[in-house]
């Protein structure tokens, strides 16, 4: 008699309590081994992936595409033409969460025309308990369900779901280990994401990343390197370094001293020709990064430096760790260090009882460092995070006032700090075509701005010089330099 298989083992959900904990213990790192009874499950099948949210929720999605291709699966655009979906969730703001429940149902109707139509939902809001409750009673049509930690195992997972026709939920809520060698479906062939650390353990009050990306750990240098040497030995021209905190990098390692800094100038030797790195905690960012990044090479003159508030008592209220007076201090290093660096930011508005005379302290810290460019947001409550549990006598329409006038003057400033490109000559790493307009080509610069100019499409991927000829709020105009 054929041994009865034991499908609870794929029945197990997440726990914000455990997810909390950081247990003292050595990180595994492991391989991806790809299981070979599953190889060709998905052959003439295809899959289509929809990602929300972060950098590092679009380089996991690179991973699950990669799988899947792995599995036999191939890639399409078109909904209806697929045999597997997975959304690949953010579970930041409330609105982010909203949106995909919108598109499950949305969804739905796809299942009921093709019942062997696997629906999965994966990434961070499959980390949070309350959420796998909802999908289990109100989404009845979501066959899969995993979390951040355990994407390598999805080959079994799809496995279970086709011959089983059960429902698979399997979201690890402790820290996850390292695994490396992911099959990985890059989504662009000239830049690419590294991951170069995982989780974080900084625990901001409003915050809901820490218990949905588990403990801090960080990937090996020799690993980091390796993959950075392969995409430049393929051809790619920039690399942006991952990691929720990189500024954290290495300090979970036991056997030796290695920090960002030390990465970034082992880098810096290599023949790419941009890297940048995202995101940095302006609590931690020390002279030996200030000092690497001023040595410029292949290293952007971008720095995206979260403030989230520009008060004290709320920087405290959101355990950030730093002053309002240190983090102008840093701003005055890096501008001393790289005199024309670009700086960007993100910041929180109407965070549990931030009076007017506070929201006033972050107006004027933007206004004093002059911003590239910020992500603005209005505090949202994360069930579970300490500020979920703080009074908020903030109204809605003060709320929205705040960000208001918050964006006018960042918009303000982001005008302010393209116009000092005019008439400059800079380098462009040439994406493709603009939205608009097919003659006309896209791209960054060194110091992350968006520039427009004519040209053939002869020069995507390239990396080439276009003199601005007119700075405008969100983008550059300019023209080729011819050589
Ligand atoms: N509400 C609003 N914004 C948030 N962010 C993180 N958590 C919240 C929240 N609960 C913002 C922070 C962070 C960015 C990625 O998202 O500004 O830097
Ligand atoms: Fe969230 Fe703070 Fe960690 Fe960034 S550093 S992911 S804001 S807890």
């Amino acid at each position: 008699m054929a041994e009865e298989k034991d499908y609870s083992k794929y029945f197990n959900k997440p726990s914000l309590k455990d997810a909390k904990s950081r247990k003292r213990r050595e990180v595994n790192i492991e391989d991806f081994a790809a299981v070979k009874e599953m190889a060709g499950i998905g052959q003439g099948k295809h899959y289509h992936v929809k990602t929300y949210g972060c950098q590092m929720n679009e380089h996991d999605s690179e991973a699950i595409a990669g799988i899947l291709e792995q599995l036999g699966y191939a890639t399409t655009d078109d909904e209806k033409l697929a045999d597997i979906i997975i959304l690949n969730t953010c579970a930041i703001r409330e609105n982010a969460e909203n949106r995909v429940f919108g598109e499950l149902g949305r969804l739905k109707p796809l299942k009921v025309n093709n019942p062997d139509l696997i629906l999965g939902v994966c990434g961070c809001m499959s980390q949070e308990e309350s959420v796998v409750e909802k999908l289990l009673k109100k989404y009845q049509h979501v066959d899969l369900i995993f979390g951040t930690h355990n994407i390598h195992r999805l080959p079994e997972y799809v496995h279970e779901a086709l011959i089983s026709k059960e429902r698979v939920v399997e979201v690890w809520s402790g820290e996850g280990d390292i695994v490396e060698n992911m099959p990985r479906r890059r989504a662009n062939a000239v830049k690419g994401w590294v991951n170069i650390m995982y989780g974080c353990d900084e625990f901001c009050t409003y915050c809901i990343v820490p218990y949905t990306r588990g403990k801090e750990r960080s990937r090996l240098p020799e690993d980091v390197i390796n993959e950075v040497r392969e995409l430049a030995a393929a051809g790619y021209k920039e690399v942006t370094l991952l990691g929720q905190n990189v500024n954290a990098y290495g300090k979970d390692f036991q056997d030796r001293t290695y920090t960002f800094g030390n990465l970034l100038d082992d880098l810096n030797e290599i023949d790419i020709p941009r890297i940048r790195f995202t995101t940095s905690h302006p609590h931690d960012f020390d002279e030996l990064m200030i000092a690497t990044l001023a040595k410029r090479g292949n290293l952007m003159e971008y720095v995206h430096l979260p403030v989230q508030s520009g008060n004290n008592a709320i920087l405290k209220k959101m355990n950030r760790r730093y002053t309002r007076e240190s983090y102008l201090q840093l701003v005055r290093d890096l501008r001393s260090a790289i005199p024309d660096v670009a700086i960007t930011t993100d910041i929180i508005v109407g965070f549990p009882g931030e009076t007017e005379e506070q929201f006033l302290d972050t107006m004027s810290l933007a206004e004093e460092v002059g911003y590239d460019g910020a992500y603005t947001f209005i505090y949202s409550p994360r069930e579970g995070t300490p500020a979920a549990k703080m009074a908020d006598d903030v109204t809605d329409l003060e709320k929205k006032d705040r960000l208001y006038r918050l964006n006018a003057l960042i918009n303000a400033d982001a005008n302010t700090g393209n116009m000092r490109f005019q008439d400059q000559v800079v380098e462009v790493l040439v994406e493709g075509p603009s939205k608009n307009d097919d003659a006309v080509m896209s791209g960054y610069t060194r110091h992350q701005k968006l520039v427009n100019f004519k040209a053939d499409a002869a020069v995507i991927g390239q990396i080439v010089d276009v003199r601005i000829t007119e700075a405008k709020t969100w983008h550059l105009y300019g023209e080729l330099v011819s050589d």
